[in-house]
């Protein structure tokens, strides 16, 4: 199943140890966040380290739609010359978002409150994922949503011709609903309010800053309480995007399993609504030293330097660091895999409806290389092999989910048999150089 043309199957051996230096991509959320708040400044904006995978290039394509003019000067370096809040043109065709939920999330927010009307869609797996949690909140401030059942895309927005302000309480841990919401309040009067009872990722909030919006945040006993004033005169920036987290845990959690690694990530995010995942690696005993801390493109950054760790044990991750590493349980499931003893992950539903069903795409996938699993609706709890004990010899479905092909790819680089996935071409929506950095490492990686 492929909705990027052709299935392309992949095979990872077991690998020789993984040395040198990582350089990961830019960070995908910042980079979608770069080209909607360019867009929507006025001026031109001018973006460095750019993720080129196929999400962020669908979001530089609706922004375009939208009257954006959005250039790639080189590799990485991208200018946007953006209309200002409420500027936005009505697109003359349907905005296909690919496989990205950030990017349909946010653009719905960004234009429901401006009078026009769009019509989103995406590939198969974006299809099915719940577009309510945006629509139902975008409807407070006047839009229209019509969408196919389940509120599920293709889905036409109307946007409001006058939006009223509005004050939210996000009912589940999301960073997209927050930024749609937030992004819609750019063009409504007066105060738009989005409270969140967890911390999830903050690109948003330190973003509208930089460009000039008027937001605060409080935390309070409810939680986090950002309150934007709307209609603002969004200024154009310099941004720097920092290298991605979510894309460092795959060299990172293969260099703690595959025997003899020591390799470099540089310049790895350390905003603490993104690292959970390291937090989480330094309890189970993995060998990571966190050297050169020091601020990049307005986030705290270090360079970690990770060593294979032999001796891995399996832990009780704490539920309410979920938000902080909600697209790192997949490959944490492989590393757990291969630590002693039991790993128990609760709280975790949200995976349930990713790109793919994560918690059944890891536990059917692990269960087919020989380990043994247990689930529910909001659990997933992983009983480890020890290192290098994971049998592998079996191919795991990936569901056009990039995270599940990357993370089967890495625990086939640790297992005793190879492992396979029916398609890995999911993996260029958000870590196109993969195969090319994890095989400079070491890495044994062959097509089919
Ligand atoms: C993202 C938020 C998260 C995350 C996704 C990127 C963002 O989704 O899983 O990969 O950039 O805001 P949710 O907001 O649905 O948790």
């Amino acid at each position: 199943m492929s909705g990027h043309g052709d299935a392309q199957p992949m095979t990872a051996r077991k690998s020789a140890p993984l040395k040198g230096v990582a350089q990961v991509p830019g960070d995908k959320s910042i980079s979608h966040r770069a080209l909607i708040l360019g867009a929507m400044a006025v001026g031109e904006t001018r973006i460095t380290g750019l993720l080129e995978g196929q999400d962020v290039l669908d979001t530089a394509k609706a922004m375009r739609a939208f009257g954006a003019e959005v250039t790639q000067h080189a590799p990485g370096e991208w200018s946007v010359h953006g209309v200002g809040v409420g500027g936005f043109r009505e697109p003359d065709n349907v905005i296909d978002c690919g496989n990205s939920g950030t990017g349909v999330r946010l653009i719905m927010g960004c234009m429901a409150t401006t009078a026009m009307t769009a019509t989103f869609t995406g590939d198969a797996s974006l299809r099915k994922r719940p577009m309510g949690r945006v629509t139902d909140p975008l409807s407070l401030f006047g839009a229209r949503a019509y969408g196919r059942a389940g509120g599920r895309l293709p889905m036409t927005i109307v946007g409001a011709a006058d939006p009223v302000p509005v004050r939210y309480v996000v009912p589940v841990p999301s960073a997209q609903v927050k930024s749609a919401v937030l992004l819609a309040g750019l063009n409504a009067p007066g105060q738009t309010v989005v409270i969140e009872r967890e911390a999830t990722r903050d690109h948003s909030e330190r973003m509208l800053a930089g460009f000039g919006a008027t937001l605060s945040v409080e935390r309070t006993s409810e939680g986090n309480v950002i309150t934007l004033t709307g209609q603002p005169e969004l200024r154009p920036q310099a941004v720097a995007v920092p290298r991605d987290p979510s894309s460092a845990a795959f060299p990172v959690c293969a260099a703690l399993i595959v025997e003899g690694s020591d390799i470099l990530v540089p310049g790895v995010s350390q905003n603490p609504t993104r690292n959970g995942l390291f937090t989480t690696l330094v309890e189970m005993g993995a060998d990571i030293v966190f050297e050169n801390p020091r601020e990049e493109g307005g986030e705290p950054v270090a360079d970690l330097r990770v060593r294979f760790s032999g001796s891995l044990k399996g832990i009780e991750v704490p539920p309410e660091r979920a938000p902080s590493m909600i697209d790192e349980y997949p490959i944490l499931s492989v590393v757990a895999a291969n630590a002693t003893g039991t790993t128990v992950m609760r709280g975790v539903k949200e995976l349930r409806v990713k790109e793919s069903d994560r918690i059944d795409a890891m536990a059917r996938g692990l269960e087919a290389c020989g380990v043994r699993i247990e689930e529910d609706e909001d659990t997933l709890i992983v009983h480890g092999m020890g290192a290098g004990g994971v049998p592998g010899g079996a191919t795991a479905a990936t569901h056009l989910d990039h995270r599940i092909a990357m993370s089967f790819l890495i625990c086939g680089m640790a297992a005793k048999a190879p492992v396979s996935v029916d398609d890995a071409s999911p993996i260029v929506t958000s870590f196109p150089i993969f195969e090319g950095l994890m095989t400079r490492l070491g890495a044994t990686l062959e097509h089919g």
